[in-house]
């Protein structure tokens, strides 16, 4: 395991999303949802594809395909027609930097 840098603090604003890659290429999507930091693996368990173009309400992600709900925090889809939970990853904010870990 390993942090990378996904951008400066104050970048990331409340309700927002920033893709990063890891050293293999997988997407990590990083939020600030709820005044908290919280990243998911950026694919949603219903086709594979990114969360490019989803919003964020509540906590929740929304994809912009057909619209599930995966809780940020957890990872849990929470609506159809995805049915599969996605991956977390940790993050944190160190000297003004976003971290993941991946
Ligand atoms: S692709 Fe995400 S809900 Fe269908």
């Amino acid at each position: 395991m390993q942090w990378i840098e996904v951008c400066k603090d104050e970048a990331l604003e409340e309700g927002t999303f920033i893709i990063v890659e890891n050293d293999e290429g997988d997407e990590i999507l990083v939020a600030r949802a709820e005044g908290e930091l919280l990243a998911v693996t950026n694919a949603c368990s219903h086709d594979g594809r990114g969360f490019e173009g989803g919003c964020i309400e509540a906590g929740l992600l929304i994809c912009p395909r057909h619209g599930s709900r995966f809780c940020l925090r957890s990872g849990k889809v929470l609506t159809p027609p995805a049915y599969a939970d996605i991956d977390i990853f940790k993050v944190k904010s160190e000297a003004g930097i976003i971290l993941v870990e991946v």
